[in-house]
This record gives C-alpha cells, sequence and structure tokens, in this order.
C-alpha cells in the first residue's frame, strides 16, 4: 500500500500561501484527538491557544492559564499534527517586561513540547521580549487588536482600534513586529478597514479574527466553530455544527436506555 507523504507547513510556506494569494487556516486545539482531526482535515496551522484557559478550564479570562499547562497542552497537540504548523500562546506573565524571562519560557514550550511556534500579545511595548526569543531562532506569531490578557487594562471585550489614535498605533505595532522579524501576527476584533490598511503596509501573513477579509486568514476557537460552546456570540463566529445541543440529546438518550435496560442489548454483551 501506498504510504501517505505530510509535507509540514512551515512559516515558509505560509509566506508562500501569501504570495499565491492562497489562504490560511487555522483553528485551536487542545488535545491530541481534536488535533489529528484538524490535522487530517488538512488545517494550516494549529493553535494551541491560551483559550484553553476558557472554553478547557473554565476560567473566565486567560489570564490564570500556566506555562506548564500550556505545555501541557501543546504536547499532546503535537503528537496530533503530521502536517499542521503548531503555534503555542505563551500565556500572560511569562514574556511581559522581561526579556531573559521571555526566552526562558519559550524555550521551555519549544524543547519540552516539540512545538514550532509560539505566540505571544502585545505590540512595540513586548519588542525586547520578541528579539530575544527570535535571535535565539524560535518562531514568533504576534496578536494585535483585542489582547485578551490585557482584559483588565482595558476593561472590556469591545472592538479595538475604532478611532484614530489606537488605529493608528496598530498600524505602527504591527510594522514594528514585522520588523522585528515576525513571520506572522493575528488581527483580533479590528475595523475590516483597518487589517485592509495594515496589510497595505506590510508584507507578512496577516490571520484575522473579526477583522474581516482583508487579511491572509482565518482563525476561530474550535469549540465555537463546532458549537461546543453556546453562550459565547460575537458576530466574528461562524458555528458549522450545534455539538451542544447533540451531544446533550445523545446523553439524555443514553441515560433513558441506561434506566430502562435497554442498554446494553443482546448484541452488546459477551
Ligand atoms: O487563544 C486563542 O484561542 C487565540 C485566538 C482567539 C487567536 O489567541
Amino acid at each position: 500500500m501506498e504510504k501517505k507523504s505530510f509535507k509540514r507547513i512551515t512559516t515558509r510556506t505560509l509566506h508562500e500561501m501569501k504570495k499565491m494569494n492562497e489562504k490560511i487556516s487555522m483553528l485551536t486545539a487542545y488535545d491530541y484527538t481534536f488535533s489529528k482531526i484538524l490535522d487530517e482535515a488538512n488545517i494550516d496551522i494549529i493553535l494551541v491557544g491560551d483559550s484553553a484557559s476558557n472554553v478547557f478550564a473554565g476560567n473566565e479570562t486567560t489570564v490564570p492559564i500556566t506555562l506548564d499547562e500550556m505545555i501541557y497542552h501543546a504536547k499532546s497537540v503535537v503528537k496530533g499534527a503530521k502536517r499542521a504548523l503548531v503555534v503555542v500562546d505563551m500565556p500572560f506573565g511569562t514574556y511581559q517586561s522581561n526579556p531573559d524571562k521571555a526566552l526562558k519560557s519559550a524555550i521551555r514550550i519549544m524543547k519540552e513540547s516539540g512545538a514550532h511556534a509560539v505566540k505571544l500579545e502585545g505590540g512595540k511595548e513586548v519588542s525586547e521580549s520578541i528579539s530575544k526569543i527570535i535571535n535565539a531562532g524560535i518562531p514568533v506569531m504576534g496578536h494585535l487588536g483585542l489582547t485578551p490578557q490585557s482584559i483588565y487594562k482595558f476593561g472590556t471585550y469591545n472592538v479595538r482600534g475604532k478611532n484614530k489614535v489606537e488605529a493608528d498605533q496598530l498600524i505602527e505595532d504591527a510594522q514594528t513586529l514585522e520588523k522585528l522579524g515576525c513571520f506572522s501576527t493575528v488581527l483580533e476584533k479590528i475595523p475590516h478597514k483597518l487589517s485592509e490598511e495594515i496589510s497595505k503596509k506590510t508584507k507578512f501573513p496577516l490571520i484575522g479574527i473579526g477583522a474581516g477579509n482583508n487579511v491572509d486568514g482565518q482563525v476561530l476557537v474550535i469549540h465555537d466553530l463546532i458549537g461546543l460552546t453556546n453562550e459565547f456570540n460575537p458576530r466574528f463566529i461562524r458555528r458549522y455544527l450545534d455539538l451542544n445541543s447533540s451531544i446533550k440529546s445523545a446523553v439524555s438518550q443514553f441515560i433513558k436506555d441506561v434506566k430502562s435496560s435497554d442498554f446494553p442489548s443482546k448484541d452488546e454483551m459477551y
């Protein structure tokens, strides 16, 4: 039987895709099973997002998740991904303000999980950390616009970059990330006109979430896409399934079958 060959997506592939106008697909995964499914469906990038703090661990924000926890998720995801580029979020407190600590954290992620790149939030304020990590040979993806790790600074999850001062700052930050050598950046929840402007003023791949279509790819949280979550409903989510309802009705049926002794049947016994 012919062996299936998997050509790994690299940071270089993403730049080639941008050149060829091929859009980049990115989804989150936090475990082996989901990672394998997304990979077999040919997703380009799997993000081990710190959204694990919300959808996996049940925290209100992304702030509490730890480096050890992110490495645990990343290790499982890496095992399921043969083709996709695996990018891991650096959690809050592991890179802000201390470039040496940032490098140590990034090295731990790469060495202990086997992932291919890290992602961190912020622009010029984290530029020293980004430089240090990139200079050590670790690819960095940026994250601008709505940066959930700074929720207590901003106080809301509203659209960012709506006024000129914020918009100009975002353009400058995107240019800074590109100059520092980030291979790509996420743009979260900003007006589509602003992403278009950022796209005109930079050359690296831009991956949007709630940033419109003038970007090089799109990312969503897998739990939102398949409708496992149903209480988080921002406009940028497209739900392709309603697994929350499907799982509940399967579980209700199971309970009924157990209570009525319908399960297991003769065919399900030894
Ligand atoms: O943590 C995450 O899932 C993310 C995406 C929303 C981009 O950062």
